[in-house]
């Protein structure tokens, strides 16, 4: 039976709490709807894996993609009142790239997914959810399910969007652990995919210099407690700090103050659009300084660990000011600091799973190692994580 929350409510004698704060139950798994024998005969709506509630989850995959476009901070000199100098010295960026020509987002994503599922050995056909965290869909409806299609998954997984801005990807991991141990799903793809470009003023020299486009992707395991590789998270948002980043919907505009019955007033609507992003660069960064050390330690005190356990801080890649001073407050030493940004410069959603593949494939970050996530953004939402690679 399952309890408001959503979780499986067991009957059995629970035995403890594991790191995470989740209950484990002293049976090794729980089926919890209908088991299926290929999926040749599968309706849409029957999932191809039986639904299993497990007692851990961890990461076994990972991958990205850029577009081709790099755009230098000197070529930002040619358009806007700039310098490398300027650029490079108050944020540590020194390329983006942006998406050009029949380049896509849900592109991006896709190739991003592929490798995540080549490097856990998982076909497309075994994920049984995707989530696409974006702010920037190639369809105002949500981009997940031309993911799913895309990847070539059968027996029509559910995919769907997550909107965090900058935090996205850390809500799609919590997502799919929440998903893993409460709902039975066993193969969660997390993709965190944005194109800012798409929203940015590029006359605005105070934001157009930040953004990139990419895709990141993980893929996330049930497995038994022993192996759990999500130990603890924390996830925040305050609504009011929105006035300091936005990109909101532009107002409607009429063509009609009175209708012709005399009284519709303002209809039928224009189209909308959104503004370009409009951010307070001082009170993000000082919001971001502040508050992502705060959400570390919560995580890390629901983990039950400590600083000195973190293997590698890796942060949403906005500037390298703040994963500076973040790591200085959390007394981090530098050679435990991941960060990509000089070559990508902040790609919103796409940042933590970027850097993270990047650090994986040039072994940089190992099996069975320790990672603090950190996302913080529009909205503001504000999250982390305590994670085990692998
Ligand atoms: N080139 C040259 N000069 C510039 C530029 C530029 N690109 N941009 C601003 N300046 C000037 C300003 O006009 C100002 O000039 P003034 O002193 O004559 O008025 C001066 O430089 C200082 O401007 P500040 O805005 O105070 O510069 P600051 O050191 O704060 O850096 C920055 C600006 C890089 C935007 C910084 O505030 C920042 O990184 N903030 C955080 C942004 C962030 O992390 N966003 C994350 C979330 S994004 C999301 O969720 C979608």
């Amino acid at each position: 039976m399952a309890n408001a929350s959503g979780f499986f409510t067991p009957t059995m004698r629970i035995v403890g709490a594991n790191r995470s704060g989740y209950c484990c139950y002293n049976a090794a798994t729980i089926r919890c709807s209908i088991t299926s024998h290929g999926h040749e005969n599968l309706s849409p709506s029957q999932s191809r894996l039986p639904r299993l509630v497990s007692k851990g989850c961890k990461l076994v995959g990972c991958g990205s993609a850029v577009p081709h476009l790099r755009i230098s901070n000197d070529d930002l000199a040619k358009i806007v009142d700039t310098s490398d100098e300027w650029i490079s010295a108050r944020t540590g960026i020194r390329n983006r790239r942006i998406l050009t020509g029949d380049e896509s987002l849900t592109g991006l994503a896709t190739e991003a997914a592929r490798k995540a599922l080549e490097m856990a050995e998982v076909e497309p056909d075994d994920v049984d959810l995707i989530f696409l965290c974006t702010s920037t869909p190639d369809d105002l409806f949500g981009g997940a399910p031309q993911i799913q299609k895309a990847l070539g998954c059968k027996g029509n997984p559910l995919a769907f969007d997550i909107t965090a801005a900058c935090s996205g990807f850390v809500l799609g991991l919590v997502s799919a652990s929440c998903y893993i141990r409460g709902g039975g799903y066993k193969n969660v793809l997390v993709i965190g995919a944005d194109s800012l470009s798409r929203y940015v003023d590029w006359t605005d020299r105070g934001t157009c210099i930040l953004f990139g486009d990419a895709a990141g992707a993980v893929l996330v395991q049930a497995c038994d407690s022993e192996e759990d590789g999500v130990f603890g998270f924390d996830l925040h948002s305050d609504g009011d700090g929105n006035r300091h980043l936005n990109a909101g919907i532009k107002q409607k505009e009429t063509n009609h103050e009175l209708g012709t019955n005399g009284s519709a007033l303002g209809f039928p609507p224009n189209r909308s659009s959104f503004s370009c992003i409009k951010m307070n660069g001082t009170e993000v960064f000082r919001f971001a300084v502040s508050i992502v050390p705060q959400t570390i330690e919560a995580s890390l005190a629901k983990a039950g660990l400590n600083r000195s356990d973190i293997d590698w801080l890796l942060l949403h890649q906005a500037n390298q000011r703040i994963i500076d001073g973040v790591a200085t407050r959390l007394e981090v030493p530098k050679d435990r600091v991941i960060s990509n940004l000089a070559n990508y410069g902040n790609t919103s959603a796409a940042s933590i799973p970027l850097a993270l593949d990047e650090a994986v494939r040039s072994g940089k970050v190992k099996q069975g190692q320790t990672i603090a996530a950190a996302g913080f953004g529009a909205g503001l939402t504000w999250g982390s994580a305590i994670l085990r690679w692998g």
